[in-house]
């Protein structure tokens, strides 16, 4: 694609400096119509006359502030530094600090850094000055802006102009959907199509055998009321208005109720059991028969016969202590019941098992007081012992079941931007997600709700261990995420270097130190024995960053933190970012670092539509092969609508036989998001939804199934030639849509054939001498189709050594 763009580029200036009678150099003037919508450009002959430059398009727009509109660019200076480089500032709006960036080009920016000034005043002064000294009003496009103007050879017109028309082109061409196939590929109707395939396993290569891997994020509530398989909810009382300020009845006491006469629940904060646990209720009794309710996450699921173990803080304020009576119920109906012991003026915690007598969908947890007073209560636990491999506070089976059958060979956690929060003080910090559940510092996530911590990095590495993967833990590269909207004033801001930032370099090393550690030398591993995992977890990767803005603030945190883990532990592999994109700023810088860092691997993430993935085949093979290996951190196909249909999942289909074939340098590759709860999502498409008692995988989820339960650790080159039945060659369109990979398993000696056939036609396969116990899975149907299941492993049926495979199909051979 890359060599495209630039053959056009070319061309368009040869034509245009041969052709027009254009001046050897022009005015510029820089300018913003819209902060939203980022720098502009218009040029002039004579300095009157203004044309923009691209239609107002722009090449470089506002990085600060929170996602989407928050981010905003406000008079633009523009200065030519000595060595000619250029050399960008703008306002941010009301701040002490303002941007700066700069372009050998005007193309191509660097990242943005945001150079603070003693208040908002300064920023305003500074920039009246500027605007005082250099700005020019001028006349585009009828409007009148005002702007810094500059004189630049006519040829850098030319070249920004052909540099927004590749990228139109290119747009148009990522814009491609299957959705359209039927005018755009008439001429193949009823026509079948043969594919000859060639596997060429005389050049095998070596290829990393981790390809498929779990990236888990609490978005959309993954964890509480999603994976961790706790069923009450606000269990500790801790839900705070800041984690969720538009939702107007959050708080300390959500998903709690009081029913029964004269009944209320307070809360309170003195002498809690934990100084973690700040808050606890109280639930104040006039008349027995008054009881605190929990309706779960949205209502509490329980299966007859089953076992729960019940658990919870109490201690008597006023009155005389009864017996706490604790019942499951749905409506009024009963489903089980015990009662606990009184409590005394003491924090205490109390303990039972409860068999649940019938099914339940909607049941509610309550606590029934047998005298009247004041109960404190705090830390109220109801755990299925049904759990994923029957962990105590572990993960709900039948989700984790559905990612085990992903056969992952790493899980990354807990992030996606959870890691590195919204805000400084909002970090993920992974000492306080570990230890006894009530000493845990739960805390408001980035997607706006709570986050216990229940499941925190013990259960995580845990979980891997169940799941037979690696785990993959990534922390903050000391820096907030960039589009923060609190805490460094809305924007990335940097753990303050000096004590702050040792310690989170320190609690950095603790980490690797409690996973591999012995527990008789160090302390921190010590707290994994005493955890219940006396033998190490054996980590082996660490990420450092996620998708941040690599300006400087992140820069010297990012490199700090890498040398101080490879100066300690020089096996961990690390794993660095290269932002949130596939190009851009931070994509070159991030890489840039990469290769001047010899960094292991980084992290790449995109969301991009589907026709991206069908035009940028080629997008590994370009890659230097001794430069840091990639990690797929995050990516998925995206339609309008963002849905998971099999238009996406072919797409993702056709980019995992890409990624095999560049399994010598892309180490690692996880669909993100991974869960999302039927009711709660902030993002769209995830891998498998779910609600409390079903989980619906989507067509993507069976892609990423059938290549997860296909990896190998050698791939062997694969070639189609695709011709019309009457052996005529097709349009490279039609073979675009069409790709093979072949790997092989040296474990189990097996080999598995992945054909995605992304056109409107079945394709007649010949040319492979598989053997008669060749198996076929497929997965199949219509772009839209949403429901596709792939079919279960079927012999393969052959006649002359030829086999059909279905119209938009993803297929894998194992032979
Ligand atoms: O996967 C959802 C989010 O997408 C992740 O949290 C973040 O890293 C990315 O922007």
């Amino acid at each position: 694609m890359k060599k495209i763009v630039f053959v056009l580029i070319s061309l368009f200036s040869a034509f245009d400096s041969m052709w027009s009678n254009v001046p050897d150099s022009v005015y510029l003037v820089v300018y913003n119509a819209n902060p939203s919508q980022g720098l502009m450009f218009a040029y002039s002959a004579d300095c009157s006359n203004w044309s923009s430059i691209c239609d107002e398009a722009s090449f470089v727009g506002s990085d600060y502030g929170p996602w989407g509109a928050g981010k905003k660019m406000y008079r633009p200076v523009l200065t030519r530094q000595s060595g000619g480089l250029w050399q960008l500032e703008f306002q941010l709006g009301r701040f002490n600090q303002y941007a700066r960036t700069t372009s050998p080009d005007l193309i191509h920016w660097k990242p943005q850094d945001y150079p603070f000034m003693e208040s908002r005043e300064a920023v305003d002064q500074r920039f009246d000055e500027i605007d005082k000294a250099l700005f020019k009003t001028v006349m585009v496009n009828g409007v009148e802006h005002r702007g810094c103007v500059y004189r630049i050879p006519y040829a850098q017109v030319e070249m920004m102009e052909n540099v927004k028309l590749a990228a139109a082109m290119r747009a148009q061409c990522d814009a491609e959907r299957l959705t359209d196939d039927h005018t755009r590929f008439s001429e193949l109707k009823d026509k079948t199509l043969q594919a000859q395939i060639k596997i060429h396993a005389d050049a095998p290569k070596n290829i990393s055998d981790k390809l498929i891997g779990i990236f888990f994020e609490d978005i959309n509530y993954s964890a509480d009321g999603g994976l961790y398989a706790e069923l009450v909810q606000n269990r500790d009382f801790e839900y705070n208005e800041t984690d969720r300020a538009r939702e107007p009845k959050w708080g300390h006491d959500y998903a709690w109720t009081v029913s029964g006469d004269g009944g209320t629940l307070r809360i309170e904060d003195a002498d809690p059991i934990h100084p973690n646990q700040k808050y606890y209720g109280v639930l104040d009794v006039q008349k027995v028969g008054t009881s605190l309710e929990n309706s779960g996450f949205d209502g509490i699921v329980l299966r007859k016969g089953e076992r729960y173990d019940l658990s919870l803080f109490a201690r008597q304020l006023t009155g005389k202590a009864g017996k706490l009576r604790v019942v499951l119920r749905e409506d009024e109906c009963i489903v089980g019941h015990t009662t606990l012991s009184a409590p005394t003026d003491k924090w205490k915690q109390s303990k039972a098992v409860i068999t649940v007598t019938a099914d339940a969908s909607h049941a509610c947890l309550c606590i029934e007081p047998t005298t009247t007073g004041s109960v404190a209560l705090d830390f109220v636990s109801l755990f299925p012992q049904n759990t994923f491999k029957h962990r105590k506070n572990g993960v709900r089976a039948d989700l984790a079941q559905v990612l085990a059958d992903l056969h992952p060979r790493f899980m990354r956690f807990p992030g996606g931007c959870v890691a590195h929060g919204n805000g400084l003080d909002n970090i993920y910090h992974w000492k306080e997600s570990i230890g006894p559940l009530w000493e845990r510092k739960g805390q408001g996530n980035i997607w706006h709700y709570h986050q216990s911590r229940g499941l925190g990095y013990y259960e995580f590495f845990q979980l891997c261990e169940d799941l037979g993967c690696e785990p993959l833990p990534v922390v903050a590269a000391g820096v907030c995420c960039q589009n923060s909207g609190v805490g460094g004033n809305g924007q990335q801001g940097g753990i303050p270097l000096g004590a702050a930032f040792d310690q989170y370099v320190q609690d950095v090393l603790d980490l690797i130190e409690w996973a591999n550690g012995d527990p008789k030398t160090s302390v921190w591993a010590r707290k994994r024995a005493e955890a219940g995992h006396p033998k190490p977890f054996n980590l082996k990767y660490i990420g450092i960053g996620n998708e941040d803005l690599i300006g400087d603030v992140f820069t010297e945190r990012y490199l700090a933190l890498i040398k101080a883990v490879k100066s300690k532990y020089p096996d961990i592999t690390v794993c660095g970012t290269t932002g949130p994109f596939f190009e851009g700023s931070d994509y070159e810088e991030g890489w840039r670092l990469a290769k001047q860092h010899h960094i292991d691997m980084v992290d790449e993430h995109y969301y991009v539509s589907p026709g991206w993935y069908i035009h940028h085949q080629d997008f590994y093979d370009q890659y230097d092969r001794k430069a840091s290996k990639v990690y797929l951190g995050e990516w998925a196909a995206h339609i309008p609508g963002r849905r998971s249909t099999i238009e996406t999942a072919l797409a993702c289909g056709m980019h995992f036989c890409n990624l095999e074939r560049n399994g010598d340098i892309v180490s690692m590759s996880s669909y993100a998001p991974l869960l999302a709860k039927h009711g709660h999502t902030q993002w769209n498409p995830d891998l498998i939804y779910f609600d409390n008692e079903h989980i619906y995988p989507t067509v993507d989820y069976e892609v990423q199934r059938m290549c997860g339960q296909s990896q190998g650790d050698t791939y062997l080159p694969t070639s189609i030639f695709l011709s019309t039945d009457d052996w005529k060659p097709v349009s490279a369109d039609v073979q675009r849509r069409i790709a093979a990979s072949t790997v092989r398993d040296s474990q189990t000696g097996k080999t598995y054939l992945k054909i995605a056939n992304l056109l409107p036609q079945p394709l007649n396969i010949s040319g492979l001498n598989l053997p008669a116990t060749a198996h076929i899975t497929t997965l199949s149907g219509t772009p839209e189709d949403r429901e596709a299941h792939a079919t279960a492993p079927t012999q393969l049926q052959m006649t002359n050594g030829v086999f059909q495979i279905p119209a938009y199909s993803f297929n894998v051979i194992e032979f």
